[in-house]
């Protein structure tokens, strides 16, 4: 497979009263296309940082960022995102926020409706189109937030913590929804998580970041079978990878 985005000798200082902090890498990462990779790692490791800057949102202070064959070197609208906090506008209707991707990439509303109707059916916002985002849960918001990701459909989908503010039952349900979209459409996925569980459950491959500053200290292969269901989640091998992450962490005293 072709690599979807390559991370060479990345790194990010921020200026801090004048000082130079080294908030990330370097760091050097190969995502294929069609992978789903976990970026796992404490907070305060760089997470978002690296999402940012493959993002063209902030750039690298050393090294580069080569996605789907072009250099990242400003905001890249060939990609969906995704973050913890709601980012729809609350003076728009679900419909509207959705709308609003292709508004911003000029692309032809009426093209994607049938796009749209699918796209909400597959996240269970079938009937919600006209409410406004105070008028939704926090779940509902963000399965609008992912229809926003999806709509244009783009090659890559970054995603910061979607799904970090939600309740357990609700994340368990949108994590079997973005494994279902994965599997029908294969768009290459780079999720930050600070879940373990998650990480397991959802991903081809898991990069373990150390503290800050994050290095990516090791890449493991998930093998379990798709879809990840229940059963595969009670699964010894399920134990297994959740066990050999965890003795990461606590290598790193984190947990
Ligand atoms: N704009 C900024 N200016 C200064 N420091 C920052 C800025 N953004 C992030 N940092 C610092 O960089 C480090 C990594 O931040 P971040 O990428 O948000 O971590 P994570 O997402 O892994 O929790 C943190 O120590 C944070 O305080
Ligand atoms: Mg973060």
């Amino acid at each position: 497979m072709p690599a979807a985005i390559t991370i060479q000798d990345v790194s990010k200082s921020f200026s801090t009263e004048g000082q130079p902090i080294l908030a990330f890498g370097p760091a050097d990462l190969e995502v294929e296309e069609g992978d789903f990779v976990t970026l796992l790692g404490p907070s305060g490791c760089g997470k978002s940082t690296l999402l940012l800057m493959i993002a063209g949102l902030l750039s690298c202070t050393t090294g580069k960022i080569v996605m789907n064959h072009e250099e990242v070197s400003e905001p890249r609208h060939d990609i969906g995102m995704m973050f913890q906090d709601s980012t729809l506008v609350p003076w728009r209707t679900v419909l509207g926020n959705i709308n609003l991707q292709l508004e911003l990439r000029n692309l032809n509303l009426d093209e994607y409706s049938v796009k749209i109707s699918e796209l909400m059916e597959s996240v269970s916002l079938k009937g919600y189109e006209h409410l406004r985002p105070h008028e939704l849960s926090g779940g509902m918001q963000q399965r609008a937030a992912l229809c926003q990701a999806l709509i244009h459909e783009p090659k890559t989908l970054l995603l910061d913590e979607p799904l970090g503010k939600l309740d357990a039952m609700t994340r368990e349900n949108i994590r079997k929804d973005l494994q279902n979209l994965w599997m029908n459409e294969k768009p290459t996925v780079l999720m930050v998580t600070h879940s373990i569980e998650e990480a397991v459950q959802l991903s081809s491959k898991v990069c373990v970041i150390t503290p800050r500053p994050g290095l990516i200290d090791k890449t493991i292969e998930v093998k379990l079978p798709w879809p990840r269901d229940l059963d595969v989640k009670r699964s010894q091998m399920f134990t297994d990878y959740m066990a050999e992450i965890q003795e990461v962490f606590q290598g790193y005293g984190v947990i």
